[in-house]
């Protein structure tokens, strides 16, 4: 019988270490290397924790190589086609389907979560009105911790769920009013007879003076794109969310952590970039130049929407969100028709070129997220928004994973260390008149 170990010689000091090797349920085996500086006072070096697992987990599953995403063991496609994004949230953070008596109790309880204390508001008039939206979220979502001393000891899981509860609820409130806020028009309250997707619609674009009609097509295609984003394992922003949690701050401080660190245009913040790319697009014809300067070394230039740490083939959530984006143009008639044909034109180009498929470079959830979003009327600087909205509950599932953990500890990963050897103070009349360098840049070679 085969031992279940990696054995790692170090050819310097000809000494060997037995790493224990771990099995999933399913996807790559883990060396478990947990003792290694101890043992060896040697680290594993992997910028970007690139073939690193940095917990375990069983929330979510990805299949980089075959393009599967599964929720709780769920196919994602068959939840975006069949289920809802509240039973969703139900899924991810109970770890089955609720039964309909689950799901009642369920939408009840997320349902009377959804005001905010009316203190909150006043946060929004220190923002510019043109503020960024997720500028606004971030000092928001992470204010909530104000106004919850009664349910922030995280060492108490009633007050976990409580939290979670809350954010799931409040975030689409807190969500609408940022935009709101940025056109001056007046809050709308959240309408609990309204269903999770309908309420944000209806947050967002109903105003007092008029009745607000919500269009069923619109209603669903948000819903589907809330499915499609809850969750994806490890991603950067939900591992901000994890390494927040594990020094024990409050549930609200790491969902705002989240929400920063998916701000950034090679995450979330790409969905908003994709539009502005193909906005720049004004003819096919300029298409192979966009391509060619993506593949241009030289050109920090990147084809947004494009690759993925973990896909090495077709995204499932951009395949669904694809076939979602022609539904609703033809069912909405709105939308941009020229800029899906551009998109799939960039598509077809991209995926036909050597740099593309030699690097494994398929379009990934945001570049058709955000065609949808505008097609059904959504602000180009809500896009990321939405995303954090949906992804809250994924981060939420998350932290409760991760603090129910009984082999939680603060995350503190070490470094490679590069800088000066050890140096002697000499007096500041000692240095001489160097060239006066206040930044690293400036410092002559
Ligand atoms: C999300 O992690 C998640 O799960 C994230 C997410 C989620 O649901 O949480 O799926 C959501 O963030 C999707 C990704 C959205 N970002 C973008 O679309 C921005 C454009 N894509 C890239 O910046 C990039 O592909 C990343 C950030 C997504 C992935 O970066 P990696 O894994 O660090 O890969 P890499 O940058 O090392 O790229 C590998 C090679 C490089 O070339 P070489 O150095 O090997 O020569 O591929 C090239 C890159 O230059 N490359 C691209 C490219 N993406 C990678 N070249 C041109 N255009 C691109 N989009």
């Amino acid at each position: 019988m085969r031992k279940k170990t990696a054995t790692l010689i170090d050819n310097e000091t000809g000494k060997k270490y037995e790493l224990p090797i771990h099995h999933g349920t399913m996807g790559p085996r883990a060396i478990d290397v947990s003792r290694l500086y101890a043992d060896s006072g040697m680290l594993l070096l992997a910028p970007g924790f690139l073939s690193t697992a940095a917990c375990r987990s069983a929330i979510t599953y990805i299949d980089g190589g075959k393009g599967i995403l599964l929720y709780r063991g769920y196919p994602i496609k068959e939840l975006a086609e069949q289920s809802n994004y509240l039973e969703t949230c139900y899924l991810l953070l109970n770890g089955k389907l609720p039964s309909k008596k689950e799901m009642a109790a369920f939408t009840d309880i997320i349902s009377h979560h959804t005001l905010v204390h009316e203190g909150l508001k006043g946060f929004y008039n220190g923002f510019r009105r043109d503020a960024h939206p997720m500028a606004i979220m971030v000092g928001v979502v992470g204010a909530l911790a104000a106004f919850y001393h009664d349910s922030t000891d995280i060492t108490k899981a009633k007050h976990r769920i409580i939290s979670a509860h809350r954010l799931i609820a409040k975030m689409p409130t807190i969500a609408a009013f940022s935009y709101k806020y940025a056109t001056g028009q007046p809050f709308i309250y959240p309408d609990n007879s309204l269903s999770y997707s309908d309420n944000f619609l209806h947050m967002m674009f109903a105003v007092p003076c008029e009745k607000y009609e919500i269009n069923p097509v619109t209603s669903r295609a948000l819903d589907m794109v809330l499915i499609l984003h809850a969750d994806h394992e490890q991603n950067a922003s939900t591992s901000t969310v994890r390494i927040a949690g594990s020094s024990g701050a409050n549930p609200f401080a790491c969902i705002s952590s989240g929400i920063a660190a998916l701000w950034g245009p090679a995450h979330g913040g790409a969905n908003e970039a994709v539009i502005r790319m193909l906005e720049s697009i004004t003819s096919k014809k300029q298409i192979p130049k966009i391509v060619a300067r993506a593949k241009d070394p030289k050109d920090s230039y990147r084809l947004m929407g494009f690759g993925h740490r973990v896909y090495k083939n077709y995204d499932p959530r951009a395949t669904v969100l694809r076939e979602m984006c022609h539904k609703v143009l033809e069912e909405l008639g709105a939308g941009d028709q020229k800029m899906f044909e551009i998109a799939l034109e960039l598509e077809r180009i991209a995926r036909e070129d050597p740099y593309f498929l030699e690097k494994n470079l398929y379009p990934n959830v945001d570049f058709y997220s955000g065609m949808i979003l505008k097609a059904i009327g959504i602000p180009l600087n809500m896009y990321t928004v939405i995303f954090a909205m949906a992804r809250t509950v994924g981060w939420v599932a998350h932290w409760m994973e991760m603090m129910s953990d009984p082999d939680l500890r603060i995350s503190r990963p070490r470094q490679l260390f590069t800088g000066q050897l050890p140096m002697e103070y000499r007096s500041i009349e000692s240095r001489g008149d160097g060239k006066s360098c206040l930044f690293p840049e400036d410092r002559p070679e």
